[in-house]
């Protein structure tokens, strides 16, 4: 069966991206890629400058296809319509209220997704999950397809997660470590996995595309997120333990990761991983392992997120004990917001929870981020606040932080800085007027401010390189 008209429902951080990717090694297929969200579409469509989403390499992509073979619209009913193959790359947050809320996946959207494809599909579609889900969600989707679908019609589903990660999201799209597609082994759901292993065979290496049964590749998505972020928290548990020792955490990950073994990967201690998938998708397992009875197995995840957690809280506690808790007033920059570097986003990420505690301790703060949105910072805090704390003590927050377009800025008139995301230009910051530096991703190269904190170093060693 060869595919010639593509639709992604959701031109989010995976839809935009990997559709963009899809349609440029595959010039015979047409790829229509629909969201609700009129905005964004109209972002796609407009300025390569000014897509929805920052992504180093997005825009070369996007101006190579755009217009050819790739399209974005709001007309969702229309592109279903159209397609043999529908991928599904709606959000799949974590659920705030219900059963399995605060840790169970919110399917809501998904499954909105499915209902419509079912009815408006008067021809055979294959379905193909691009969310991340919980193991088994396959059957549910195959339930609302053919509950609400045209007695004729024919469904087939397979699960394809997505590997990549937000700011090397292009060239892991170009070269993936694996692509993994689970399919049903009846003869037509083979046939599918067929139809979708031609696409990517276009540009991925045969034996990197990996075909499983459908609930290994549902499952594997959120273990290898889980395996992942336990590298994350397992360095940074030890960084604390560094700091009482004298030990210093970054030669501990080299001589830990050059164990071939462990591998160098995922050894970085920082103030914390965030990003809208490692603790959603960690708790979404927790939950399940739950649903199945496994409470020690979900105990042993859960302690993931627990240090994850410890780790941005005992960041800011560092801050303020620095200043024997006498903070009131004081100006302290912020520099970083994103949750990593080279992205715009900024969901869970470490310096939300971080500049919320600082505020609730008395701080004033000035806050720079190369690429996230003065709104979307002011939100992110509002959000926290709101869930924390409807009545808080930071009631005046609005009038206790300023967004600042440039690093200078930011450090101007302040008594010290927190470097909370790893920007290439957070390297060469002019330190010699701030007489304390927290350093929560270990990159400032040339503190010579009186006291430096960095994760994982004795102050006494951090202050003296
Ligand atoms: P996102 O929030 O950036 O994008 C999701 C889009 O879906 C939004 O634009 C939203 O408007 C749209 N949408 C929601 N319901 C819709 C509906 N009924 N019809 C049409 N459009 C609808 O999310 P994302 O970061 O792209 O993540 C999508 C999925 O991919 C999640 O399950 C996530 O866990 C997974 N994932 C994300 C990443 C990542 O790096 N962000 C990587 C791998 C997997
Ligand atoms: C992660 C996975 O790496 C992707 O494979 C996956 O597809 C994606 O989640 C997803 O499912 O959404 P992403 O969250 O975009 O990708 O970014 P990562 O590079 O994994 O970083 C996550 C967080 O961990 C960041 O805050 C980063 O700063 C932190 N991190 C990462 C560390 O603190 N130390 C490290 O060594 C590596």
């Amino acid at each position: 069966m060869q595919i010639r008209n593509i639709c992604c429902i959701g031109a989010g951080y995976v839809g935009g991206p990997t559709m963009a990717v899809i349609a440029l090694k595959c010039p015979d297929i047409k790829v229509t890629v629909v969201d609700i969200n009129q905005d964004r579409i109209d972002a796609w469509n407009g300025p390569l400058h000014q897509l929805p989403i920052y992504e180093p390499g997005l825009k070369e992509v996007v101006a190579a296809a755009r217009g050819r073979n790739l399209f974005f619209s709001t007309d969702i009913d229309g592109a279903i319509d159209c397609s043999e193959m529908i991928f599904m790359a709606v959000n799949t947050p974590t659920k705030t209220e219900g059963e399995g809320a605060g840790m169970a996946a919110d399917l809501r959207y998904f499954e909105a997704c499915a209902k419509q494809i079912a009815k408006v599909a008067k021809t055979d579609k294959i379905v193909v999950e691009k969310s991340t889900l919980p193991v088994r969600t396959a059957e549910k989707i195959k339930e609302i397809l053919y509950k609400h679908g045209k007695v004729d019609v024919h469904f087939e589903i397979l699960s394809n997660p997505e590997f990549l990660a937000e700011g090397t999201a292009i060239q892991d799209l170009f070269k993936s470590d694996r692509v993994l597609i689970g399919g049903d082994p009846s003869p037509s759901g083979q046939m599918a996995l067929k139809a979708l292993v031609e696409i990517y065979d276009q540009w991925i290496p045969r034996e990197k595309i990996l075909t499983t049964n459908v609930w290994s590749s549902e499952l594997a998505k959120l273990a290898s997120n889980a395996m992942l972020a336990q590298r994350i928290s397992s360095i940074n548990s030890l960084s604390a333990l560094c700091e009482k020792t004298g030990a210093d955490i970054d030669e501990l990950s080299k001589a830990i990761g050059m164990d071939h073994r462990i591998g160098p990967h995922f050894l970085k201690a920082s103030v914390g991983f965030g990003g809208s998938c490692f603790q959603k998708d960690i708790l979404n397992l927790v939950y399940l392992c739950r649903h199945y009875g496994l409470e020690e197995v979900a105990q042993y995840w859960h302690q993931v997120i627990k240090i994850n957690d410890y780790q941005k809280s005992r960041f800011a506690q560092k801050i303020i004990d620095a200043f024997e808790g006498n903070v009131q007033g004081k100006n302290i920059a912020i520099l970083g917001w994103a949750f990593k570097k080279d992205t715009d986003d900024s969901r869970e990420s470490a310096a939300i929870y971080v500049a919320v505690k600082l505020l609730e301790s008395g701080f004033n703060l000035k806050i720079y981020d190369p690429k996230v949105q003065k709104n979307t910072i002011l939100n992110d805090i509002k959000n926290l606040i709101d869930t924390r704390n409807p009545s808080s003590l930071v009631k005046d927050w609005v009038n206790k932080l300023q967004v600042k377009n440039s690093v200078e800025k930011a450090i101007e008139n302040t008594v010290s800085i927190a470097v909370l995301t790893e920007w290439d230009e957070f390297k060469e910051i002019d330190l010699s007027k701030s007489s304390k530096v927290f350093d929560g991703r270990n990159v400032v190269s040339n503190s010579n401010s009186q006291y430096t904190y960095s994760i994982g170093k004795s102050v006494e060693s951090s202050s003296s390189k």
